[in-house]
């Protein structure tokens, strides 16, 4: 798929006028991200205003993950507040008479902050991304039956695993701990979220857009 294929699927499933939420599901570090920002732009400018609201805006604050003793291994599946994030999705879809807001994931603290992303009421499309969007388990599935449709992000391995450790090393971790991040917290996520891949209604290859990869996310 061409860009242009993808902004043209969007403004198809948008025709009937229902405020449209497309999902991209896929690895850490498979570009979903980047994918999504992209998106929402280019449907934007072909007068589709589009948001992007990313599922990492409802990782648990480190306060909480401590509490559960879950703070090692941030960006499991039991790390999100997935109910929270399923009833955002619906609010996104319904209320189209008020500005909702959902929170974004800031980097640089690697924590939420809620109320940074306005979604207006003429917004026709939201665009989220994370991990579990395609997961079997509750809250997910209803997650998905939220989305009008979910895209899973398709990159190379080695690439994908370059890219990620490159990152963590960007926002602070040393080089030999960002590769054992990766190796130990990241892969075994990416080994369960890859086995949602099946589900997705339209597998994207992220590498042949083109996509200009940003330094704040
Ligand atoms: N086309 C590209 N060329 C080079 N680097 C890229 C490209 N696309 C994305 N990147 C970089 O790869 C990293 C991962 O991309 P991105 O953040 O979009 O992935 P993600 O799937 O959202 O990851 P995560 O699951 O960890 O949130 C980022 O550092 C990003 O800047
Ligand atoms: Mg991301």
């Amino acid at each position: 798929m061409t860009g242009e294929q993808l902004v043209a699927r969007v403004r198809g499933l948008a025709a009937a006028g229902e405020r449209v939420v497309v999902g991209i599901a896929g690895c850490p570090g498979a570009g979903k991200s980047t994918l999504a920002g992209w998106l929402a732009g280019h449907l934007t400018a072909a007068g589709l205003p589009a948001v992007w609201v990313p599922m990492d805006g409802f990782h648990l604050a480190d306060v909480e993950l401590e509490r559960l003793g879950r703070r090692g291994r941030k960006g499991a599946i039991d790390t999100f507040d997935a109910h929270g994030y399923l009833a955002l999705l619906r609010r996104a879809r319904a209320e189209t008479g008020n500005v909702v807001y959902a929170p974004s994931f800031d980097r640089e603290i690697e924590q939420p902050i809620a109320g940074a992303i306005p979604i207006p009421p003429d917004a026709r499309v939201v665009v989220s991304e994370g991990n579990y969007l395609l997961a079997a388990a509750e809250p997910w599935r209803q997650v998905r039956a939220a989305m009008t449709e979910v895209w899973y992000a398709d990159l190379d391995d080695r690439v994908r695993l370059d890219r990620l450790v490159k990152r963590h090393v960007q926002f602070g971790k040393a080089p030999a701990e960002a590769v054992r991040w990766v190796a130990e917290v990241d892969e075994p996520n990416a080994v369960a979220i890859r086995a949602t891949r099946d589900r997705a209604d339209l597998l994207v290859d992220v590498d042949a857009l083109p996509l200009t990869p940003s330094d704040s996310y």
